[in-house]
């Protein structure tokens, strides 16, 4: 497994939609900034979703047109709709993120609808961001298990994937929204959605509310996959998904993956940084193993 993998650093999105300490617009920019300096050049910047859902995201056009657009960087934004995609586009968006669940309870209580009919807004969205040659990607929520359905069984996850991609999304992203998963069956939802969409296009959204996500990386790693969403710190989850704990750690994936002989081209130091800042603003440590071992290993030569 010596080839590169692609990081899509989510943190400013998934981290803090679930945090209750409000971070202004010049602190989103700050934090979104650092982790460019650092090295990751996918970031996920916010959701234009409804302010009374998560008003966490307000002002994300804002962040948008605060950032330093480099020309390396690829800046993400959630959409559930059309009145967010019409807000995303206005704003200057270059790629969109719609997101579907495999599981009804969980869009019911997400998005307020169900998995056909949140498709059926997706399609002019899609539509429309092709004309202007936005760029989509699809997220599918619960794909190894749901808050409120429990089990979701694979082909649940093959159908919406297969949709999305059909629509026209460029990559699939599947979400292990409460963490319940475990190696083999991440490998196996793996291997089935890639039945249907291509190995290359699907990336992996796993939440670390179990513990397993490292391990389930490194399973779906071994069936191909090579996009990973992580969250600086471990940040965040999904307020609509009870009792789900944030992301992956970035600094936890990128030790794995240059363990590994996979470089990912992240700088450590600046990436602990980022997350330091954003935790300091927070008041709380960041979660993650290998910031917590980095910081304490300065603290010891400092
Ligand atoms: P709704 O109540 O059914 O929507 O919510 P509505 O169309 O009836 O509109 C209700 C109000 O919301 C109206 O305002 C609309 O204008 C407004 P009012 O007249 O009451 O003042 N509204 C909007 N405002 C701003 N932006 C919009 C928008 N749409 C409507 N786009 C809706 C449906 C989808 C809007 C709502 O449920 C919502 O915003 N949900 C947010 C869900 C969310 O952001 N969840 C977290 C992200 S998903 C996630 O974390 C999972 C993921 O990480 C993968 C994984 O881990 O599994 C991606
Ligand atoms: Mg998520």
């Amino acid at each position: 497994m010596s080839d590169s993998v692609r990081i899509v650093e989510v943190g400013p999105r998934d981290g803090l939609q679930n945090e209750k300490t409000p971070v202004s617009v010049e602190a989103r920019i700050a934090f979104i900034e650092s982790l460019i300096g650092a090295g990751l050049h996918t970031v996920e910047v916010g959701a234009f979703v409804s302010p009374k859902a998560i008003p966490q995201m307000v002002n994300l056009d804002q962040v948008l047109r605060g950032v330093n657009h480099h020309p390396d960087s690829e800046f993400h934004v959630l959409v559930p709709n059309a009145k967010g995609y019409e807000a995303a586009r206005v704003a200057g968006a270059r790629v969109i993120a719609v997101f579907a669940s495999a599981s009804e309870g969980f869009s019911r209580a997400n998005i307020n609808c169900s998995v056909a009919e949140s498709i059926e807004r997706f399609r002019p969205v899609v539509a429309s961001a092709k004309s202007y040659g936005i760029k989509v990607r699809g997220y599918i929520s619960c794909v190894l298990g749901c808050p409120f359905d429990g089990e979701v069984k694979p082909q649940a996850v093959v159908d919406v994937a297969k949709t999305l991609w059909e629509l026209g999304c460029y990559e699939i992203s599947l979400g292990d929204t409460i963490g319940v998963g475990t190696p083999r069956k991440a490998r196996r939802l793996l291997r089935a959605v890639a039945g249907s969409v291509p190995m290359a296009h699907l990336a992996m959204h796993f939440h670390d509310t179990y513990g397993q996500a490292l391990a389930n990386l490194y399973a779906g790693m071994e069936e191909g996959a090579r996009v990973i969403d992580s969250a600086a710190g471990g940040l965040g989850g999904c307020p609509y998904a009870p009792g789900a704990t944030g992301n992956v750690a970035t600094e936890d994936v990128v030790y794995m993956l240059e363990g590994m002989g996979i470089a990912t081209g992240v700088d450590m130091p600046k990436l602990v940084t980022a997350t330091n800042d954003i935790s300091r603003l927070l008041g709380k440590p960041p979660v993650s193993r290998v910031a917590s071992a980095l910081n304490a290993k300065r603290r010891t030569i400092s």
